[in-house]
């Protein structure tokens, strides 16, 4: 099995054609899950009511979100199958279809950092803020030891607070020092931790620093906490060098204009924000990250680059702040969330930054590759063009083929659907 021993592929073809069911049975032999966690992912209610009203407050109900399986992906050398929940079309067939083309040579390539958040404390009201910042320094270990007697669990397994830093901010309302905790927060998202340890370390700062501390907050601006992927798409695989080209064409057309940039890392996080949500990761963490590390420059870019290698193939890099867990939080009481864990077979959070980040690569290839030859529309109308196919009756073989044809003739309508069904039962009854 793929997801557990590494001998099964992620190489799917024609899975897009197979039925829900057969899908299923398929992910479910490739991560063996249970006839249990079978049953729950297509019970499309999800979770329990008495869970979701434990979740958060004044809960009326659930709101269910397709979670579709992203295919073909090979990460250091690993096939994964990717859970991803999303309502926009065409993004799951996107990334599988990217995937499929980076696997010609050799699949993504990801690593990580430590999983390093930072959490912030800002001191108000000190009339001389240099000279507290380095009292603050001078008692960092005591500023440390304080914040990891908070978390004697995640110091068992290796992480806690490991360092700290200080900076005096000029702002409207007069300088203001803000300590910087540095925590590893090993397989959670670390929101929880990270904010607990900030709470408990302001007094001892105030007694250090004098003035009066405010915010005790995580930063989403996960600088010290990186994900980062490559991948190689041969000219061939992307259909000659006139595509390479064109994508790189659209990649400077991101890199010189900002409205351009917003939509192409939009692109990138419509991968990752999907797999985020069918992890039950903080989503609008993952988008303030991305968002802000874009702009860490002082003017916005993109958050991947793309370039062509000596052999005229097209080689794309991108790196984020990924702030993702394994553990904690919804992670673990979801039993969707926990079950598109199993299906990933990710064995820390750092596994699970470096399939996100791979597959925020992967969905900006093929958005670029789409945009710049045929255009996105196409690929929604095939989609749509199957949905009206199947309205009108067909099944099996005949889906695809009403489809095709609909999408050739421009004309995705159910009364045409129907003619063309008409047409093809015919023909094959003669
Ligand atoms: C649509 O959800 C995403 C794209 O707009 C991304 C892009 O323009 O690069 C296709």
């Amino acid at each position: 099995m793929a997801g557990t021993t590494g001998s099964m592929t992620s190489r799917l073809a024609g899975f897009y054609k197979l039925t829900p069911q057969e899908r299923l049975r398929i992910v479910k032999e490739f991560a063996r899950l249970t006839d249990e966690e079978a049953r729950l992912l297509q019970s499309t209610g999800g979770i329990e009511l008495s869970l979701a009203d434990r979740m958060i407050e004044n809960v009326i109900g659930a709101m269910p979100v397709p979670l579709g399986i992203a295919t073909n992906f090979l990460i250091n050398g690993k096939d994964y199958l990717v859970p991803m929940a999303i309502e926009e079309p065409s993004v799951v067939a996107a990334a599988s279809n990217a995937a499929k083309m980076a696997r010609e040579k050799g699949g993504f390539t990801a690593f990580s950092t430590d999983p390093i958040m930072i959490g912030q404390v800002q001191s108000i009201g000190i009339s001389d803020p240099y000279d507290a910042r380095l009292r603050i320094l001078m008692e960092k270990d005591r500023i440390l030891k304080r914040a990891n007697e908070q978390d004697p669990v995640l110091l068992s397994v290796g992480g806690g607070a490991k360092d700290l830093d200080v900076k005096v901010l000029q702002s409207p309302i007069g300088p203001m020092v803000v300590t910087e905790l540095y925590v590893d927060v090993r397989d959670a998202m670390g929101a929880n931790a990270v904010n607990t340890m900030c709470e408990a370390v302001a007094p001892l700062i105030e007694e250090i620093a004098g003035g009066k501390v405010y915010l005790r907050i995580i930063s989403n601006l996960a600088i010290r906490r990186l994900a980062r992927a490559r991948a190689v798409f041969s000219k061939e695989a992307l259909g000659g060098e006139d595509v390479v080209d064109a994508i790189l064409m659209a990649y400077a057309f991101a890199l010189a204009d900002p409205y351009r940039c917003a939509t192409h890392n939009k692109g990138i996080m419509n991968g990752i924000i999907a797999v985020a949500l069918a992890t039950s990761n903080d989503t609008r963490a993952l988008e303030a990250g991305a968002h802000a590390y874009a702009a860490r420059s002082g003017s916005y870019k993109p958050l991947s680059t793309w370039e062509k290698n000596q052999d005229g193939d097209l080689v794309g890099t991108l790196e984020m702040p990924m702030a993702v867990g394994i553990i904690g939080g919804a992670i673990r009481t979801h039993p969707i969330a926990r079950i598109s864990l199993k299906i990933l077979g990710v064995k820390s959070a750092r596994e699970l930054a470096e399939v996100m980040v791979s597959v925020g690569l992967a969905q900006n290839l093929a958005a670029l590759k789409a945009l710049s030859t045929v255009g996105i529309q196409k690929g929604h109308m095939k989609l749509h063009a199957r949905n009206i196919a199947i309205m009108a009756g067909a099944q099996g073989d005949l889906i695809d083929k009403v489809a095709s044809r609909l999408a050739e003739e421009g004309k995705v309508r159910l009364d045409r659907a129907k003619e063309i069904l008409e047409e093809f039962r015919k023909k094959s009854n003669t």
